[in-house]
């Protein structure tokens, strides 16, 4: 599996606060880093035109099935990775790439719904990140701050999340053993001790040398 040097994911179930510490470090940089490294903050599912149907079915309209929506996950990280001026092309000419999530979470939560096969198969072309944050919180919790929001997702559920939790576990090992650096973040703490984790990982990174 090739590493993509000076390529970040954050990864944690729903209501794990990945979206907030990416918000948080770009004002990091905007304070702080003004020049260099280029910060350049995404997410998946997009904004692109096969991302807005992922976020549409993710409300149930429409209905898709699990292994289609497997397939439109890859799909649009196919685009995400190799688009021109994509996270591949950027990474490679020095900006530091920072996703809130990526394959992992297609192999936990569609994994989940369809088997490991079919999400394996569909993620493999894809390059691993140089390092991996796993934001961690008791589904319970995480659950609590998801109560504001007008409307839930599919995935967004405890039965579901607390699978989800214990997926992920399952599945860090094997990103470590290809050679991704991997930390775990307690998540449950407030976003401000939360902030100084992300840095004090990321701040290690080859790039800020
Ligand atoms: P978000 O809440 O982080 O914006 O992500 C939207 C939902 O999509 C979340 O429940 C996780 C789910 N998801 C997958 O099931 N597979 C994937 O590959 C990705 C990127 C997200």
């Amino acid at each position: 599996m090739e590493i993509l040097r000076n390529f970040v994911v954050f990864e944690g179930g729903d209501g794990s606060g990945t979206s907030t510490q990416i918000a948080l470090l770009g004002q990091r940089f905007a304070d702080y880093c003004r020049e260099t490294p280029v910060f350049f903050p995404t997410a998946e599912p997009t904004d692109g035109a096969i991302g807005v149907l992922i976020r549409s079915a993710l409300k149930k309209d429409p209905i898709l099935k699990p292994d289609t929506l497997a397939r439109l996950f890859a799909a649009d990280r196919g685009e995400h990775i190799y688009a021109p001026d994509g996270i591949y092309e950027r990474c490679k000419r020095g900006e530091l790439v920072v996703c809130d999530r990526y394959v992992l979470s297609s192999l936990v939560y569609q994994g989940i719904e369809c088997g490991d096969a079919l999400p394996r198969s569909l993620n493999a072309p894809f390059p691993a990140p140089e390092l991996l944050l796993f934001f961690d919180i008791e589904p319970r919790i995480a659950q609590e701050r998801l109560r504001s929001r007008p409307s839930l997702e599919i995935y967004e559920h405890l039965a579901f999340q607390e699978k989800v939790r214990e997926q992920y576990h399952a599945q860090l090992g094997s990103f470590r053993s290809a050679g991704v650096r991997v930390e775990i973040i307690d998540a449950s703490h407030r976003m401000e001790k939360v902030a100084e984790e992300v840095w004090s990982h990321l701040s290690k990174m080859p790039i800020f040398e």
